[in-house]
């Protein structure tokens, strides 16, 4: 089988290797697997803290494609379902011929959508619904900030975030305005020409994508007792306890990196939360509602050739990807 494969970190290599499916697993043939950033920090060992899956692992964190068989305690998909997920997030797998998916993370396909843009969905929308309806709670008539709106996850938070009844306020450079735009959010700042702490208005929620200086003056702009929830800055306790259900050790660990955000978000009045998201059948099954109806785009950047992935991921290295980037499997 076809795959990309990570034998040592700073890897990789391509090789083969057949997945076999688990009681509760479906095996999928994939026809398109979405990329992210957390893809390249894996391989460079970046998240070694933090996910610690045995080596050889198949790389990729998202796809679509057709159930080609299922385990025996599978109750929800059958054979020749079109589907998407988010794989395990210790398991990966997703950029190969074949991956195996847990049933509970999977959900069937938009029907208005094709592989491509399927796989385009589960991490950047799953991380943008989980953000902003269950750590946000944003609710109608709430003014929220999102950093970074251009991007995989962007792309799907403005839209999230409009869905949920927000004024939305969003970074992007002139590069990412009209798409941002096009996507229904109220203001745009330029970062590269604006300072954020120097926005006017004050806002109930903030949802950071990037992280760093960023995130600092984000805090300067929220209202007292608003939250701020980051995907791109530096995990605390919470993280570790209940997103990555880890141990005293980590939460420490967390505790003590994050002891500066911790302290700028206090003196700012503002909560600060580091979400690490999770995998989610129902939370998809919801998204590709939502597709159907017409409430969320799906915005590819571009698609490359399962057989060009290494320049695939290059791409999103640079940071300049507007939506999401696909591989097509031949
Ligand atoms: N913790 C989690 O569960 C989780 C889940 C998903 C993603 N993430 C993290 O969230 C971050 C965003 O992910 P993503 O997939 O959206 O990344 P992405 O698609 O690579 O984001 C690229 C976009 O970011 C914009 N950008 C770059 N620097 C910016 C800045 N200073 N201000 C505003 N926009 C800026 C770029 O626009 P221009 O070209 O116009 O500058 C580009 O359109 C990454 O760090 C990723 O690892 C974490």
């Amino acid at each position: 089988m076809r795959a990309y494969v990570l034998k040592r970190y700073g890897g990789p290599e391509g090789s083969l290797l057949a997945p076999a499916p688990g009681p509760r697993d479906i095996l999928v043939d994939v026809r398109a697997a979405g990329l992210n950033p957390v893809d390249f920090k894996f391989r460079k060992g970046k998240l070694r803290a933090i996910l610690r899956p045995t080596l050889p692992l198949v790389l990729g964190n998202e796809l679509a494609g057709e159930v080609a068989a299922v385990g025996s305690h599978v109750e929800r998909f059958r054979m020749g379902d079109r589907v998407f997920a988010r794989v395990a997030k210790d398991r990966a797998g997703a950029f190969a011929e074949q991956a195996c998916v847990d049933e509970d993370y999977a959900a069937l396909m938009p029907k208005n959508l094709d592989f491509t843009a399927a796989a385009a969905v589960p991490l950047a929308g799953l991380t943008a619904l989980q953000a902003l309806r269950d750590e946000l709670g944003v609710r109608p008539g709430q003014s929220v900030f999102i950093s970074g709106g251009a991007g995989g996850v962007g792309t799907f938070a403005i839209q999230v975030a409009k869905w949920l009844g927000a004024h939305v306020t969003t970074t992007a450079s002139k590069r990412g305005e009209a798409l941002v735009r096009s996507l229904g959010c109220d203001e745009v700042i330029d970062y590269t020409v604006q300072d954020i702490a120097s926005v006017q208005g004050r806002f109930d929620a903030g949802f950071d994508l990037i992280g760093g200086k960023t995130l600092d003056q984000m805090f300067k702009i929220m209202k007292p007792g608003a939250t701020i929830v980051s995907v791109a800055g530096t995990p605390e306790p919470q993280t570790a306890i209940g997103d990555l259900g880890r141990g005293r050790g980590l939460a420490a660990l967390f505790w003590l990196i994050s002891l500066g955000v911790r302290s700028r978000a206090r003196r700012a009045g503002v909560g600060y939360r580091y979400l690490f998201m999770h995998p989610s059948g129902s939370d998809l099954a919801l998204l590709a509602e939502l597709i159907e109806q017409g409430k969320l785009r799906v915005i590819v950047d571009r698609t490359y050739p399962f057989a060009e992935i290494a320049e695939a991921l290059g791409y999103v290295e640079g940071g300049r990807a507007k939506g999401k980037v696909v591989v097509t499997m031949p």
